[in-house]
């Protein structure tokens, strides 16, 4: 199957066999090693991948639900640059190991788009498919709350 989509903001064309799944086709097929598998069966979001802006995780997804779509990796995420989230994980020592931090990233970006303002609790649900070993994910929340507050701060700078 030929499938065609954008991924990171480049337009990809592969010809492969429809069942692979998602996250290997990222990894594997496109050299974007951002999503990581953690566990392959949907419970860790290290994954996790925005998909037309929602977060899907790679791994339950196959290679032909990709096609026609607008794929943003953890590495994407900010465009040219960081995207603010990531600057506040680095900031806010929210990232240690690192593997989780791609599926942080852009689970937490998703939900700042919709939520700009929001409570620890929410945040803390919002990541609650995240799974971190490492920092016990007060870090990360205060990132998250940190990045909340650049992304206000930007959005006010541009009306
Ligand atoms: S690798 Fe996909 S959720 Fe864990
Ligand atoms: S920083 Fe190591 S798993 Fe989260």
């Amino acid at each position: 199957m030929i499938l065609s989509f954008t991924l990171d903001g480049e337009p990809r064309t592969l010809d492969l066999d429809p069942g692979l799944r998602a996250v290997d086709v990222l990894r594997e097929h496109c050299g974007v090693t951002a999503p990581k598998e953690g566990c392959g069966t949907g419970e860790c979001g290290a994954c996790a991948v925005l998909v037309d802006g929602e977060v899907r995780l790679s791994c339950l997804m196959l290679a032909a639900q990709l096609d026609g779509r607008t794929v943003t990796t953890a590495r994407g995420l900010g465009g040219a640059g960081p995207h603010p989230v990531q600057e506040a994980l680095a900031d806010r020592g929210g990232v240690q190991c690192g593997f989780c931090t791609p599926g942080v990233a852009v689970t937490a970006a998703a939900f700042l788009e919709r939520h700009p303002d929001p409570t620890r609790a929410e945040i803390r649900d919002a990541l609650s498919g995240n799974l971190c070993r490492c920092t016990g994910y007060h870090k990360i929340v205060d990132a998250v709350e940190d990045a909340a507050e650049r992304m206000r701060k930007e959005r006010g700078g541009r009306k």
